[in-house]
């Protein structure tokens, strides 16, 4: 067990909070003033130390900027109702990493580091967690093959390191969606549930075509003919069909999202009938055509819930109903919002009190 108070901390003699502007938080663009690390070497790992946000330094033969060894998580912290600050499914976050580590055949990073990390680094940095409405402080820790050396091989070495920044809402306006039906994200056996690099820096080509023809965002499928549905860049995706929330079951080629398992476990218990099943976009074009199809929104961690207004399939545009007749998603999130912000009872015990 690594004693939170042996986490050494430096703090900044020049903090950047009085260049941010908290009513406009562009997401990814602002860091706050700490960070923490904590290297593997020797089979062990270091007590993580928090210091002041940097650059770092490290060798142009490290395995990671090679052979792509590197995970990540993102989770959020939020002002509550009572000024207090809560840190999101801090375990549930902790499970996947280690999952993504296994299946990256990277070094896990000790619960205590990850857990007592976070902690002590969201206190160090605790005023930069904005109170604006829908506004949050996204954390990011990340671990990397850091070990010097070009040979392919699986590094000794790794650094774990977390991060934090102020961010408003992913995404400003409700997206459009195209069906991708030539490029896929992932594949049974592959990497597609681990939360690797590789996964978002091969999917930037498909999704920079899709933005030149005017969509969002693209819509992953499983790449068979029949085009079942897993999930859209940077989210998982939901349908309301027939008052049910339909959603692509998981596997290993998609993420299993923690704001998707909020929004399910919330649904299931306000008495919404969820189906975790397979979708074609055939199934797809077919519920919007017949008005069964009545919302399809995107849930993740960057995302929050983010309504989707069109649905390209094969060329041809499906426009859903107007958003503001989104009900089933505007109450799960309103109900997600309120266990977060303290303004309803944390009946699940996702939120870490710091
Ligand atoms: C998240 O929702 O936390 C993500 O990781 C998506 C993206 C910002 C990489």
């Amino acid at each position: 067990m690594i004693k939170t108070e042996k986490i050494s901390i430096s703090r900044t003699a020049r903090s950047r909070i009085k260049d941010i502007d908290f009513h406009n938080l562009e997401f990814g663009k602002y860091i706050s003033d700490h960070m923490l690390t904590s290297e593997y070497k020797n089979g062990e790992w270091s007590v993580p130390v928090i210091l002041p946000y940097g650059d770092i330094v490290f060798s142009p033969t490290i395995l990671a900027l090679h052979y792509g060894q590197m995970v990540f998580e993102g989770m959020k912290a939020f002002k509550m109702e009572d000024g207090k600050i809560s840190l999101f499914r801090k375990d549930k976050h902790y499970a996947r990493f280690s999952k993504s580590l296994e299946r990256m055949c990277m070094s896990q990073v000790p619960y205590e580091i990850f857990s007592d990390g976070l902690i002590e680094l969201v206190k160090v940095d605790a005023n930069w967690v904005p109170d604006t409405p829908g506004a949050a402080l996204y954390i990011r820790p990340f671990s990397f093959a850091s070990e010097e050396r070009f040979g392919v091989k699986v590094s000794d070495e790794y650094r774990f390191i977390i991060f934090s920044g102020p961010v408003g809402p992913y995404y400003s306006k409700a997206l459009k969606v195209r069906v991708e039906d030539k490029y896929i994200r992932a594949a049974p056996g592959g990497t597609g549930f681990a939360k690797c690099g590789g996964n978002y820096g091969a999917a930037f080509y498909p999704l920079q075509l899709a933005k030149k023809a005017g969509f969002d965002q693209v819509l992953w499928t499983d790449g068979s003919p029949d085009l079942y549905i897993e999930e859209s860049g940077t989210m998982n995706v939901m349908f309301v069909i027939d008052g049910a929330i339909v959603t692509p079951p998981l596997s290993d080629s998609i993420l299993d999202g923690v704001t998707r398992d909020s929004i399910l476990t919330l649904a299931k218990d306000s008495g919404i009938k969820v189906e975790e099943r397979r979708i074609s976009a055939k199934e797809l074009a077919d519920s919007i055509q017949k008005g069964k199809l009545t919302e399809a929104f995107g849930t993740g961690t960057a995302a929050v819930v983010a309504p989707i207004q069109l649905i390209n399939i094969k060329g041809k545009d499906y426009t859903l109903p107007p958003i503001a007749e989104n009900v089933v998603m505007t109450k799960i999130k309103n109900e997600l919002e309120a266990i977060r912000t303290g303004t309803a009872p944390d009946k699940y015990g996702w939120n870490t009190i710091i």
